[in-house]
């Protein structure tokens, strides 16, 4: 295949450079680049729009781009898409199932689209299993619930163990625990040296779930690294919430040391630092010397939320 650089290709799963992708006016995805590593799950977060889906379906070979080069696993999914779709799992959209179909007859069926054979062709209750499906071998897809539904979508994704797993939204319409039960999933799949390339708008998923995300935001990607990175970008700073009803002059939370900025809405006050144990103790200090009841006295970390925040200067809401 590629003549040169065939050890850094190995080390990447998928490499985008120069990616477009219009619909007619509309630039859905604008010139973006970046790699992803063999082994690694890797986040696309940005709110309703940005191009997470374009992005991603363009990867997977299921859309035309209108520029740049794709690679995935070395492949062109434009010209090689059929090798490559024996080599990646997509996750398919709630819809795509009939109805009445079994949870044993799926998985076969979606086996049998693979040249090669299933490593758990013997024994689907080893795949489905740690997916809390074990019970529904026989039961009808309509008598699925959503939650398992989406379940058993990965399942099918999974089915001829690919090298390379793509995630749409995962884990939208999920309950909180389902949710954090898929992510350890994820990240058992991941451990078995797979890569995931996930898109979410969830800041929690992107900075309790992935090595790397990027943050797409109008086609174009804002930021790139690991959460932990994208947040000490910020300076590391953190934001120590109260409220307070009592009179006060907002500049003598300005005047503590190591407080970088303070807002207030209403009677809630925001002091951010990046020191914020001894603006803390200063503080405690200050409202026993002044008399200050101070309510709901909290420290916040600063999330991916804030980077996004900072980014765009407007909020990522759910
Ligand atoms: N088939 C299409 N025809 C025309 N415009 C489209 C089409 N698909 C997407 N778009 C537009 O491209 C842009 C990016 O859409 P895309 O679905 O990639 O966003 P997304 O990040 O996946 O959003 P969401 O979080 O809502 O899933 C949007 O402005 C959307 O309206
Ligand atoms: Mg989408």
């Amino acid at each position: 295949m590629e003549g040169t650089g065939n050890q850094e290709a190995a080390m990447k799963a998928i490499s985008v450079e120069g990616l477009i992708k219009n619909y007619s006016s509309v630039r859905a995805v604008d010139r973006i680049d970046f790699d992803v590593g063999a082994g690694e799950i890797f986040g696309m977060l940005g709110p309703n729009g940005a191009g997470k889906t374009t992005t991603i379906e363009c990867i997977e070979g299921l859309r035309n781009p209108d520029g740049g080069t794709i690679r995935v696993l070395g492949l062109d999914p434009q010209r090689e898409g059929y090798e490559l779709r024996e080599r990646i799992g997509v996750q398919l959209q709630a819809t795509a199932l009939y109805e009445r179909i079994r949870v044993r007859e799926a998985l076969k069926l979606f086996a049998s689209f693979y040249r090669a054979r299933s490593p758990w062709a013997d024994d689907w209750e080893k795949l489905i299993e740690p997916l809390g499906l074990a019970d529904k071998m026989s039961s009808y897809y309509h008598t699925l619930s959503g939650g398992q539904k989406q379940r058993l979508h990965i399942a099918l994704a999974l089915v001829h163990d690919p090298e390379i797993l793509f995630l749409d939204e995962l884990t939208t319409g999920l309950d909180p625990q389902a949710r954090r039960a898929m992510w350890q999933l994820i990240k058992e799949i991941r451990d078995r040296g797979k890569t995931v390339f996930l898109t979410t708008h969830y800041m929690e998923e992107a900075e309790q779930l992935c090595d790397r995300v990027a943050i797409l935001d109008h086609g174009r990607i804002l930021a790139l690294d690991s959460p932990a990175d994208l947040i000490a970008s910020l300076g590391g700073e953190n934001r120590i919430l109260f409220t307070l009803e009592d009179p006060y002059d907002v500049d003598c939370f300005q005047e503590i040391p190591h407080v970088s900025r303070v807002e207030r809405i209403d009677s809630q006050v925001a002091l951010y630092s990046s020191q914020s144990s001894k603006v803390l103790l200063e503080l405690i200090k200050r409202a026993d010397v002044s008399g200050w009841s101070l309510h709901d006295l909290h420290v916040q970390r600063a999330t991916l939320e804030d980077v996004f925040l900072t980014l765009t200067g407007r909020a990522l809401r759910e």
